[in-house]
């Protein structure tokens, strides 16, 4: 079926040769509906018949000028979303309609200088712990109560979509005044959203817990001893776990307004244990050693310990990137995993004794974790990282690991393919944790497509057993998620109603 163009978004962006703004990080502004069946052209090999739900891709995709200096995370939200049903697919692909894209539509540019720049070039207040930044809800998704929830990494309000038809409902009710951070989780077994946020008042973080009816349920501070930038959360069966770790804005130049961000290497990494419903009074705080953790994989309980796996970072504060452009260094070395050397990391939190045993559970640099949610806050075995492109925001592969036996198996996409964030898809009726397939979309820099690809969670060396030509390449990203169709009651036709 041929795909639909909806709309076409007026771009101000003049020509420029800002690293992150071409390659796989060249933005789009197609919107686009489009639905694929086996036998049609754009269809590679089959989709798969045993899988029912959505992916949901969100990413920063620059509409206007930047005001100065183009930071990647300043870019406008574009959430990409690709729902399966009976061996069909639908992809639709909308920006975020934010308070700010709304306004800025309206303007024919920027309003809002970015994360590069200081706070008075923007030309009316922001959002997030920075307070003057645009919040372009372009960090992360989750589908909880049935829509799609938008968030971004300083904590904006947070948007709402439907999953399949991309209607757009505004910012979510119950988010409070210093916002949600990105990473909400998702626990699939409750249906419970918790979410967490921070700022530059004591107390500096809140934590809480929304229901599957959307309500909020639970709303505490974290006391920390300053602002922190905290970027994600964890949780058990019955704890949350957040963070104070020494990575942290310099609080001389903070005080005139600069948010200078600078790693501690004498103090430790702290983490907040907290019961679900759990009070400031009941939160236990274990030590660890100092680093930056900008992702956790998972968490579980065992026995009278907590373990936390995540990946560890050995450079938190990397050094300049020597081959960038003028003025870029910091901002290229601080999206360089290969300088900051994120690997995955396990932390034992002894509830009985308080004390922290740490291990390292593979030397090789990975990130964005994935596993099969169903497992999320609970025992599990398999994990999906990442490969990045050594110096670049940009992730060349995936390495499952089995953490019982140690074991671990990679698939690399080839030069010039990046995956975006790739999560596990499990298969209707699945009774082993990895029965099911690894989804993502890629980005061909040398074909100039972009595609779906759909591995074999079992079997990810054999490369993609389906593969979906989107309509145009698209911008590479950030976070996603998968949703199951009987979770989120996915509508009978949804597939075909393109
Ligand atoms: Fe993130």
């Amino acid at each position: 079926m041929p795909a639909e163009l909806v709309e076409t978004i007026k771009t101000t962006i003049q020509p420029n040769d800002h690293p992150y703004m071409k390659g796989a990080w060249r933005p789009t502004f197609n919107e686009w509906n489009a639905t694929f069946a086996d036998g049609e052209a754009e269809v590679i090999g089959e989709i798969p018949k045993d899988i029912d739900g959505v992916y949901v891709r969100t990413g920063e995709n620059q509409v206007h000028e930047p005001i100065g200096r183009y930071h990647p995370f300043d870019g406008d939200g574009f959430v990409h979303s690709i729902s399966f049903k009976d061996g069909k697919a639908s992809y639709r692909s909308r920006f975020v309609r934010t308070k700010g894209f709304e306004a800025e539509r309206e303007a024919g540019r920027s309003l809002w200088a970015g994360l590069m720049e200081p706070p008075h070039k923007s030309t009316r207040p922001g959002w997030g712990a920075q307070e003057w930044l645009k919040d372009s809800s372009s960090t992360d998704v989750v589908v909880h109560a049935g829509k799609i929830l938008s968030t971004f990494y300083q904590c904006g309000e947070g948007y709402r979509l439907d999953p399949f038809t991309m209607e757009q409902f505004g910012t979510e009710g119950w988010v409070p005044i210093d916002g949600i951070s990105a990473h909400t989780k998702l626990d699939e077994a409750t249906g419970e959203l918790l979410f967490f946020n921070y700022s530059k008042h004591a107390p500096y973080m809140h934590y809480g817990v929304v229901g599957p009816d959307n309500k909020l349920k639970h709303y505490v501070p974290i006391p920390l001893p300053g602002p922190r930038l905290p970027h994600d959360m964890c949780f058990t069966e019955n704890y949350s776990i957040l963070n104070d770790m020494p990575l942290f804005w310099n609080e001389e130049l903070l005080e005139r307004n600069i948010h200078a961000v600078e790693f501690h290497p004498e103090m430790k990494t702290r983490f907040a244990v907290i019961p679900r419903y759990g009070q400031p009074e009941d939160i236990r705080w274990f030590e660890a050693e100092p680093t930056y953790t900008l992702h956790w994989l998972n968490a579980y309980e065992e026995g009278d310990e907590i373990v936390l796996d995540g990946y560890f970072q050995e450079e938190p504060q990397p050094k300049s990137y020597p081959d960038a452009p003028d003025g870029l260094e910091r901002m290229m070395a601080y999206l360089s995993q290969g300088l900051m050397k994120p690997k995955l990391h396990r932390w034992r939190f002894n509830m009985k004794t308080g004390e922290t045993v740490e291990q390292r559970l593979d030397d090789r640099i990975l990130e964005f974790g994935m596993i099969n949610q169903k497992y999320a806050g609970r025992k599990y075995r398999y994990a999906y990282s990442a490969i990045p492109e050594p110096y670049w925001f940009l992730f060349k592969g995936i390495v499952k690991h089995d953490l019982e036996t140690g074991e671990s198996w990679s698939y690399e996409l080839g030069e010039g393919r990046y995956a975006s964030e790739s999560p596990f898809v499990p298969r209707i009726g699945a009774k082993d944790e990895d029965d099911g397939y690894i989804i993502s979309y890629v980005s061909d820099v040398n074909a100039d497509r972009s595609e779906c690809i759909l591995l074999d969670a079992k079997d990810i060396e054999a490369g993609p057993v389906c593969r979906i030509i989107l309509p145009e390449r698209i911008c590479s990203g950030t976070h996603s998620t998968w949703a199951n169709g009987s979770d989120i009651g996915m509508p009978e036709n949804s597939v075909l109603a393109a």
